[in-house]
């Protein structure tokens, strides 16, 4: 069966562009998040307050949060990986952020420069912080389905990391394909684990696919069937990660959104101002978005 509804994660502003080669104005970012949230996403994350060596295109943060109009009914959060990036995050008006870490050691080293147990150690006093300040926290883990530097990665691994991220106090995780290799019975069998195995509700995940090899919205309807209802992707299709060689764009919204559509599952999106939103920041990425509804509706 499916859901009646589902919670789309808008990520392009951040993961669609913090792997984009040409350098974005920061004008144009904020009237891309401005469109995005004006077209009924209900959430969507705006940038990142990582290290601008590591990611030197949203090293605009401040600026792009302060900047974008904040309507009532959007969430905007930001990737926080340290208490530097939480106390700029706090200065700029942020009231969600996402924290980051991943279910193998070598793409967490090459990430975010720490093993898994430090990256959650560092998180902890971010999280209180949070906590206090009445901030909302996702949590990523990236490296689910498979690793650009291990292979394969052990389902328990995840489950490991997925746990100890709820008892920090996450509220939310969301489980990253980040090279794009997952299959559909793969994705059931990890939701399962976690689902039935370990007892984690399914409004506290989200899936969040690359689409390198094509099988994203697959893996989606996968997820919808075992009872997940938030569901990660990006305008246009962009993004990817510069720590993940061969990391193709995310799944596009505007695909997601048309085939939910068309499944009668409401979204709250309108699917011709989110095309409007694409074409409006695709002169400044240098290539054509990769969405193919998106192309479709340029062609027709
Ligand atoms: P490090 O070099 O180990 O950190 O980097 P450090 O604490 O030693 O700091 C080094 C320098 O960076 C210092 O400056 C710090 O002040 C500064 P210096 O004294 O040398 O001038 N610094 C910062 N500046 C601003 N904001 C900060 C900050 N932190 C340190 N927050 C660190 C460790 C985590 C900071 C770095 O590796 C980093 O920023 N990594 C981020 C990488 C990233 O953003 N990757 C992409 C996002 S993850 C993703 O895309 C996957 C996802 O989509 C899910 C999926 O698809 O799998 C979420
Ligand atoms: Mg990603």
């Amino acid at each position: 069966s499916w859901p009646e509804r589902v919670r789309v994660v808008e990520v392009g502003p951040r993961d669609g562009l913090q792997n984009e080669k040409a350098q974005v104005p920061t004008a144009e970012k904020i009237r891309f998040i401005d469109l995005l949230s004006e077209a009924g996403l209900p959430v969507v994350e705006a940038t990142s307050f990582v290290s601008p060596r590591a990611i030197p295109q949203l090293s605009d943060a401040s600026e792009v949060m302060q900047s974008i109009k904040l309507l009532e009914s959007v969430e905007y959060p930001v990737l926080v990986p340290n208490s530097k990036g939480m106390e700029r995050a706090l200065a700029a008006g942020v009231r969600a952020i996402a924290v980051f870490t991943a279910a193998s050691e070598e793409f967490t080293r090459h990430n975010i420069n720490a093993t898994i147990a430090q990256s959650l150690e560092n998180f902890r006093p971010v999280i209180e912080l949070a906590r206090q300040e009445g901030v909302s926290v996702r949590g990523y883990i990236s490296t689910v389905f498979g690793c650009p530097y291990e292979g394969q990665v052990a389902p328990e691994k995840v489950a490991d990391v997925a746990l100890a991220l709820l008892e920090l106090g996450v509220s939310e995780l969301s489980l990253g394909d980040t090279i794009g290799v997952a299959t559909p019975k793969q994705v059931i069998e990890v939701l399962d684990l976690l689902l039935s195995h370990h007892s984690i509700p399914a409004s506290q995940l989200a899936v969040h696919f690359h689409d390198t090899r094509g099988t994203a919205l697959a893996n989606v309807l996968a997820a919808l069937q075992v009872g997940i209802t938030t569901v990660d992707s990006s305008a246009g299709g962009l993004g990817g990660c510069p720590y993940a060689p061969g990391a193709a764009g995310n799944l596009a919204t505007e695909d997601l959104v048309y085939m939910l559509n068309g499944m009668g599952i409401e979204t709250g999106v309108d699917l011709e101002k989110l095309v409007a939103a694409t074409r409006t920041i695709a002169p400044f990425l240098g290539h054509t978005p990769t969405s193919k509804y998106y192309q479709a509706a340029m062609s027709a």
